[in-house]
């Protein structure tokens, strides 16, 4: 087990813990788990990675790890440990009678960060749902070995509090009321759709890995100010505003919540209703980080939730953000790609330096055009098509290979 210090901070302490079951992305994985422990609040000061075949059933590490975990935590005095997996109810509790600390898994970590971050009613009872859900699942857990530990991640207020006050019974009629109000709320929203298509607007949603930079191209094309940051998930509610675009009038542009690697199901179940707007548009704008390593990773992900969503049928023009944080596609300078009917596809782009916005806003002028003038039996815009032209250290074979999630072509939702 190699281990790795990091730097020290008033805020609480965590340790993250990794274990190599010999998948490509691990390291961009644990890269990933420290960004989402300090968007939850807490500091990264130690982390252990380790290997295994598979994870021991009673302490997913083992107990010479789990050892060597306890001297790290107690030397480094950390408040919680992080695990970069999902951990059964037994395990968690196991690791944390051993340890003597809180111990979060990651479904935990991102729940904890959806209920700090959710801002509007929808968001709220999302958020609250889902982790009504996840600790139905653990309700025998103890909890009383932990109290002279300070609150932390998973800690703080709302539900996790009250676990031990409410049986099964109670959360299971909690999660019922949630449910319905959802119900309502969604109902509101679609009220809302109908308005708009009514008006015949067309509805485009940017949608993207976390981090992509949506909501800093959102500000860019919209001129508006959403909050962009550096940090996962700035954005949890879906935001909508209007976007004038020359020869087709006014569109309706949404940002929507970022997509992570392993988003638990449940959790994007819980957060159908913020992704409703996705479901429902007319076009999809894909924003990749195309500085990223992990892509190609990343626009998989996407669209597989957007599988999950029903949302894979609706067209896409993907967006290759940040290229000024490449040389290479720097140099190449901003461009448009298209498919053999000559339709845009592609497009590459920073929102943050404004560098191909102009070549963005005609594509979506092109698209518009082409989407309404478009036969019904037209196959939509296909991003793994698009994806196929090369550029600069570009591994085709990941893309071209991969698991075929999209749904059989049909006519997209266009209300
Ligand atoms: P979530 O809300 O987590 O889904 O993130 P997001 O996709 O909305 O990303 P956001 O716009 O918050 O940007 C994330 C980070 O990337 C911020 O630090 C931005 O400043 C940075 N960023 C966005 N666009 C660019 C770009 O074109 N170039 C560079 N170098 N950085 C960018």
């Amino acid at each position: 087990m190699q281990s790795r210090a990091t730097s020290n901070s008033e805020s609480s302490r965590a340790i993250l813990v990794g274990v190599d079951f010999g998948k490509h992305d691990f390291q961009e994985s644990l890269s990933e788990l420290a960004l989402l422990t300090s968007t939850a609040g807490s500091t990264p000061v130690h982390t252990l990675t380790g290997r295994r075949s598979r994870p021991d059933p009673a302490l997913f590490i083992g107990s010479g790890k789990a050892e060597e975990l306890k001297e790290a935590a107690d030397a480094l005095d950390a408040d919680v440990v992080v695990f970069n997996h999902s951990l059964s109810p037994a395990q968690q509790r196991n690791l944390e009678r051993f340890l003597q600390r809180h111990v979060i898994d990651r479904t935990g970590l991102i729940l904890d960060i959806f209920g700090q971050r959710a801002q509007s009613h929808v968001g709220k009872v999302q958020v609250e749902l889902a982790q009504v859900q996840y600790q139905a699942s653990r309700l025998v857990r103890a909890w009383s070995h932990l109290e002279r530990q300070k609150g932390g991640i998973g800690m703080r207020g709302g539900p996790g509090e009250r676990q031990l006050e409410l049986d099964r019974r109670l959360l299971d009629e909690r999660a019922k009321r949630l449910k319905a109000d959802l119900t309502r709320l969604q109902r509101q929203h679609s009220t809302q759709r109908r308005a708009r298509a009514r008006n015949d607007t067309l509805s485009i949603s940017l949608v993207g890995y976390t981090n992509a930079g949506k909501s800093t191209l959102f500000n860019a094309l919209t001129k508006a100010r959403a909050y962009a940051a550096d940090q996962l998930f700035a954005t949890l509610d879906t935001t909508s505003r209007r976007l004038y675009l020359e020869g087709v009038g006014n569109v309706v542009l949404s940002d929507t919540v970022g997509f992570i690697r392993d988003l638990p199901t449940q959790l994007v179940a819980a957060f159908r209703a913020t992704l409703e707007e996705t479901v429902h548009a007319d076009l999809l704008l894909h924003v990749v980080d195309a500085s990223s390593p992990v892509r190609h990773e990343q626009i998989e992900q996407v669209n597989r939730v957007l599988a999950e969503i029903n949302a894979d049928d609706i067209p896409q023009i993907v967006v290759m953000n940040k290229i000024d944080a490449s040389p290479e596609l720097l140099e190449q300078g901003p461009r448009v790609e298209r498919n053999e009917e000559g339709v845009p596809t592609r497009v590459f782009v920073s929102a943050r330096d404004g560098i191909g916005l102009d070549a963005l806003r005609e594509a979506l002028v092109e698209v518009a055009r082409w989407l309404a003038e478009r036969p019904p039996e037209r196959p939509p815009l296909d991003p793994r098509l698009a994806d196929a032209q090369p550029y600069p250290d570009d591994d085709l074979d990941n893309d071209l290979d991969g698991d075929d999630t999209r749904a059989d072509p049909e006519e997209p939702d266009t209300q």
